[in-house]
């Protein structure tokens, strides 16, 4: 198997080729580089079959969108992932082949809700930042949770051979690569450490949220990447009222039926998932431009809907943010609706 690290740098991205089949996929490329991987697999000669996000990203913009729309490969991430424009979506266990090499996913959530692990060749596994070289990646914003991570690591990662080769997606003190049995031992945040112990630790970490970070999460999150549509900041995120899928279906059921706006593309609102009923599509990049049209609704109740409940929560915080008062959010998005059984149409 052919494997390199692209970026040289704290982000990692990773080519992993079969030479003799010249095929080629690349793990969490940045959208900043680009140039340099279409040439180094111009170089070795290979196709770009697929290209994977280990999670949805919060501090640098993915490459993916921009690969895949430069050489058809296949954008890939794990099914819940918000991303509206992702050809393959994972489950835990899928097993695929790249040429002759051999891959498994692992759903290993805990930094992301979203965050997969991809064991290679028998022989490596790239984590992303589920677990990182002697650390783990915060699990303090963008849906993560400790205990989660803390079972991805300890009951997914660890359980793979002792041998295998770790490698994460990002390393701030220049490691290259790891072992399973190197973590198992020597991990200051998880060696000897019990659940709740690992909770606590991640718990008082009290990092920073940088702003900037936020925004770039709801990029990936969205796709929509344009000067016209203004970012929410976090504190407006959270400040949105979120309902779950029982409570929405209530409401439409009762005699005040709210206006329900699904902010995904349309190929999604027409796609497995689904739609529900009287839902209007507003995809979130028009949605600035959309709000004119909405004036009457300015204090209604307004529930915003889309796939995993991310784009549509920042969708609430934009509507809330341009005088309309009683935005709430589906949470959970079409995907905890279907979970539930309730009707949809297509
Ligand atoms: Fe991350």
């Amino acid at each position: 198997m052919f494997f390199k690290e692209l970026n040289f740098g704290q982000c990692k991205s990773y080519l992993i080729a079969d030479l003799d089949a010249g095929k080629a996929a690349l793990i969490d490329p940045l959208a900043g580089n680009a140039e340099r991987y279409l040439s180094v697999l111009a170089y070795h000669q290979l196709k770009l079959e697929f290209v994977v996000d280990t999670h949805t990203h919060a501090d640098h913009r993915s490459g993916c969108v921009l690969l895949k729309n430069l050489t058809g490969a296949k954008h890939s991430m794990h099914h819940i992932s918000p991303q509206p424009h992702v050809d393959v979506r994972f489950k835990d266990g899928d097993e695929l082949m790249l040429g002759n090499i051999p891959i498994k996913i692992l759903h290993t959530p805990g930094h992301t809700p979203d965050s997969i692990s991809l064991y290679v060749n028998k022989d490596r596994v790239f984590t992303g930042d589920v677990i990182l070289i002697r650390g783990t990646g915060r699990a303090d914003f963008a849906g993560g949770d400790a205990g989660e991570q803390y079972d991805s690591i300890t009951q997914k990662l660890f359980t793979l051979p002792d041998e295998t080769l770790m490698f994460p997606g990002h390393d701030y003190r220049g490691n290259t690569q790891s072992t399973v049995a190197e973590e198992k031992s020597s991990n200051p945040r998880i060696t000897g450490k019990t659940r709740d112990e690992y909770i606590e630790v991640m718990d008082t970490l009290n990092l920073p949220l940088p702003e900037r970070i936020q925004e770039v999460l709801q990029i990936n999150q969205s796709e929509v990447d344009d000067d016209k549509l203004k970012f929410p900041l976090l504190a407006e995120l959270s400040e949105v009222m979120q309902l779950d899928a029982q409570q929405i279906k209530d409401k439409i059921e009762s005699d005040k039926t709210p206006l329900i706006i699904d902010v995904r593309e349309g190929a999604e609102f027409h796609g497995e998932l689904g739609h529900i009923k009287g839902s209007r599509l507003i995809p979130m990049g028009k949605l600035p431009a959309a709000a004119d049209s909405l004036d009457a609704e300015r204090d209604n109740e307004i529930i915003l809907v889309c796939r995993s409940g991310a784009r549509s929560t920042t969708a609430a915080a934009i509507l809330t943010g341009l005088g309309f008062s009683q935005v709430k959010n589906l949470s959970g998005g079409m995907l905890a609706w279907n979970e539930k059984g309730y009707a949809i149409e297509r």
